[in-house]
């Protein structure tokens, strides 16, 4: 039955942890996956979830199958987080959220219902994008093509490229959009560029998917977030996947979400009623813990502010991770500028380093990033940066 079955190519993100978990290099650093490690370079877990956890540990309850769209509690936290508590699409209830398995899951809902409503429509995604997107979408049955966005001689966001594909689209084409934290090159586009973007999906009336993993990476939690806002002042009807592995530090927990703004509220019950049929025939309904632990932090004051605080604690980081690595590749006898490594956001910075020296990186230092040459700067810390720096230094 499988003698003819081929191999799979190793996951261009996932797999590198495989690589990095055999690698017995004692001063390999994992900066592959998006995942951020404190100064001390573990894992952390944050407080406001303890806190969390700790309750739902001394009221323990029952474990019965959850509604397929998960916990109400949950997708209501997740809709005020994403539109605004008092914004008027949440108020008027056309919003149809259901939690999903990870960020991941919630894009996964999207495209199997947009292959349904829309199975003719071509799939856009950013070049280059989040190595995934292609994939999921090219497996819910779509053609996936690309729309330019990062130039590398600029350094940073071929907009006029991006601007001139989505209003030369056709029709009804699903473009996937990250809200804030470009994944894999840190470069986001302006405000202004945003309403540009807007204009144009509403000029070529595309379908926007925005795909946003990094809420509070960026900025803050209000300022990544407000483009969701541009697109419901602009009067569109659009999908959002959103996800808590990051922000909460949940990884394993697949905590995500997929919401789709709808015209009424009528419409979004029946939206709702389709992505419960893609849940049911992919996973029938989804697990209770991480989605709990999380309703229960953003709908509690205190433990919200908790998060928002530790929150901060990981952006600040970063932040001076990147300063701290442009500063270390100087020292290390690095030439070139690499100051833009401070211009990017979010957990990546996309070093411009060619396949070639990834993999030298990888295999003479043991300092694994993506092919791409994409590094996750929040798993750097005080005692990884010399060696990262170094080998750095010596591959360029
Ligand atoms: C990443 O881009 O590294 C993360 O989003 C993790 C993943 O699932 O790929």
């Amino acid at each position: 039955l499988f003698s003819a079955v081929e191999m799979a190519p190793r996951d261009p993100i996932l797999g590198l942890n495989e690589q990095f978990n055999a690698d017995t290099n004692p001063a390999k650093v994992n900066l592959g996956v998006g995942v951020y490690y404190d100064d001390k370079g573990k894992l952390p877990l944050l407080q406001c979830v303890q806190i969390a956890e700790k309750a739902m540990m001394e009221a323990p309850k029952p474990r019965g199958y959850l509604p397929m769209d998960g916990v109400a509690a949950y997708d209501a936290a997740v809709k005020t987080l994403v539109f605004g508590a008092d914004s008027e699409p949440v108020k008027s209830g056309r919003v149809a959220t259901a939690q999903g398995i990870g960020g991941t899951g919630g894009l996964k809902i999207g495209a199997d219902f947009l292959k349904k409503l829309s199975p003719n429509a071509k799939v856009l995604i950013s070049d280059p994008s989040w190595e995934n997107h292609r994939a999921l979408f090219a497996q819910a049955g779509f053609t996936v093509e690309s729309y330019p966005y990062y130039d590398a001689a600029k350094r940073g966001v071929n907009f006029d490229g991006m601007l001139a594909a989505l209003n030369t689209a056709a029709e009804g084409t699903i473009v996937v959009l990250h809200a804030c934290c470009h994944n894999p090159t840190g470069y986001d586009i302006t405000s202004t560029q945003w309403d540009q973007v807007i204009a144009a999906v509403k000029a070529r009336k595309l379908t926007a998917f925005l795909d946003m993993a990094y809420q509070g990476f960026g900025h803050g939690i209000v300022e990544d977030g407000a483009v969701i806002g541009k697109f419901v002042a602009a009067g569109l009807n659009f999908f959002v996947s959103t996800s808590f592995s990051k922000s909460f530090s949940l990884y394993g927990e697949r905590v995500g979400a997929l919401s789709v703004l709808c015209e009424s509220k009528e419409e979004a019950e029946r939206v709702l009623s389709q992505m419960k049929v893609v849940i049911r025939t992919n996973y029938s309904n989804p697990q209770i813990h991480g989605a709990t632990v999380v309703a229960n932090v953003l709908n509690n004051p205190e433990l919200r502010a908790l998060w928002e605080k530790e929150l901060a604690e990981m952006r600040v980081r970063i932040k001076a991770m990147r300063q701290k690595l442009v500063d270390g590749l100087k020292a290390a006898g690095v030439k070139e500028d690499m100051s833009f490594i401070t211009t990017q956001i979010g957990m990546f910075s996309y070093s411009g380093l060619s396949k070639d020296q990834m993999v030298r990186l990888r295999n003479e230092f043991g300092v694994y990033g993506t092919d791409t040459g994409r590094m996750c700067v929040a798993a750097l810390n005080s005692q990884n940066i010399n060696h990262v720096c170094a080998s750095i230094a010596k591959v360029l």
